[in-house]
């Protein structure tokens, strides 16, 4: 069994609290991604997983084995650091080999693991040459192979991805999930990157400041984010303060200042959407794609009058900044070569409201 479990864990570096309250439920087998800014303590949690630290508080555990205090080399986890940490003047074989000597395994049995792996990675070819004439991408697959070699219940990628240019990154993304599911390993992926955890992860933590804001799957984190933090880091989005004015079995309806105005719009009542009883501020937030543009006033409600601020034209993609009394909002359509928006231009923006979500404001609160 290698499912993970992080109970109440904190850790703290003398004042500073890199990661607090943490409680996390990995299950075996799963690609989980710990995604957020950086300085979040995203490596302090996967070095905790690994045993290179101890927490201040809490326990971590390999299915029921508290494993809080063992170290590193008897966890059997792999590790792919961020800068590789690769022995640049040994061979891919020796690189590759080195764990394996670590533990003693005999030469025969050695040879063979080693092989396998290169090949597992496409390597194989590159066995004899020495890690400093290899390119980026090719460095990394030792990394990896180095990491799997040891034939490890967890995998812990700490961003592997960030030194290799975009066109590598792409081959190494399906790389990396294609031994994943071959190995059937539970895999640890850190990125600040939300493209990456969208598309790769079975389930996504996202953490700021130490704090685990949300845990979901992709849609779930896209769809249904927990506050503005999460959010404004998946993806684009409209965030307007609102106040909540009544509150119904099916909708809610609540008032957004816009300069000098106030707009009330009707919100379906999302099951998941932000308790009004709880405290503290809130916000509607939706995304660009899901806001329409009409050339003409309609009769329904959530339908204002505004100005086009500036198109952006992407091909497939029209982004339009539509002003409305002072408030821009980001809307994102797909081409139609009949649409011809132009700066100045009247549009009435629909914000459908089974669309709409929501949400408290943490930013900007100490947390
Ligand atoms: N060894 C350390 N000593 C002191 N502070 C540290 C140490 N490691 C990390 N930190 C601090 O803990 C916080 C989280 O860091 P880290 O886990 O490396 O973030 P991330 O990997 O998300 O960028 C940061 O404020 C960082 O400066
Ligand atoms: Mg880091």
């Amino acid at each position: 069994m290698a499912s993970i479990k992080i109970e109440n864990v904190q850790k703290a570096f003398g004042k500073v609290v890199a990661v607090d309250q943490l409680n996390l439920e990995i299950n075996d087998g799963e690609f989980f991604t710990f995604l957020g800014p950086s300085g979040c303590g995203k490596t302090t949690t996967l070095r905790m997983i690994a045993g290179f630290y101890y927490p201040t508080k809490g326990v971590v555990r390999f299915g029921d084995k508290d494993m809080t205090r063992v170290p590193p080399e008897k966890r059997n986890t792999g590790m792919v650091f961020q800068n590789y940490a690769l022995f640049p003047h040994m061979t891919v074989f020796e690189n590759v080999a080195y764990g394996l000597r670590v533990r003693k395994v005999g030469s025969a049995a050695l040879k063979a693991r080693v092989q396998e792996v290169l090949r597992k990675v496409r390597l194989d070819q590159y066995s004899g040459r020495q890690v400093s004439q290899l390119s980026g991408g090719q460095q990394q697959r030792v990394a990896l192979a180095r990491a799997l070699v040891i034939e490890p219940e967890i995998l812990l990628l700490d961003e592997p991805l960030s030194n290799l240019d975009a066109k590598l990154r792409d081959e190494m993304r399906s790389e990396i999930l294609r031994l994943q599911k071959e190995y059937k390993i539970t895999t640890i992926y850190v990125t600040h990157d939300q493209a990456e955890a969208l598309s790769m992860s079975d389930r996504i933590a996202v953490f700021n400041f130490g704090v685990c804001h949300q845990v979901g799957t992709p849609s779930e984190i896209y769809n249904e984010p927990a506050n503005d933090f999460v959010a404004g880091f998946i993806g684009e989005i409209n965030l307007l303060p609102v106040e909540i004015d009544k509150i119904e079995n099916e909708q809610v309806t609540v008032s957004a200042r816009t300069g000098a105005n106030t707009k009330k719009l009707v919100v379906h009542n999302h099951p998941f959407n932000f308790k009004p009883e709880g405290k503290g501020a809130v916000s509607l937030s939706i995304r660009p794609e899901s806001i329409k543009l009409h050339s003409e006033a309609a009769d329904r409600p959530n339908v204002f009058r505004g100005k086009v601020e500036e198109v952006e034209f992407f091909g497939s993609l029209v982004n339009v900044t539509v002003n409305l009394d002072g408030v821009l909002l980001q809307v994102n359509m797909l081409n139609n070569v009949k649409t011809n928006l132009q700066p100045g231009a009247e549009v009435w923006a629909e914000l459908p409201k089974d669309q709409i979500r929501i949400i408290p404001v943490v930013s900007g609160e100490d947390v």
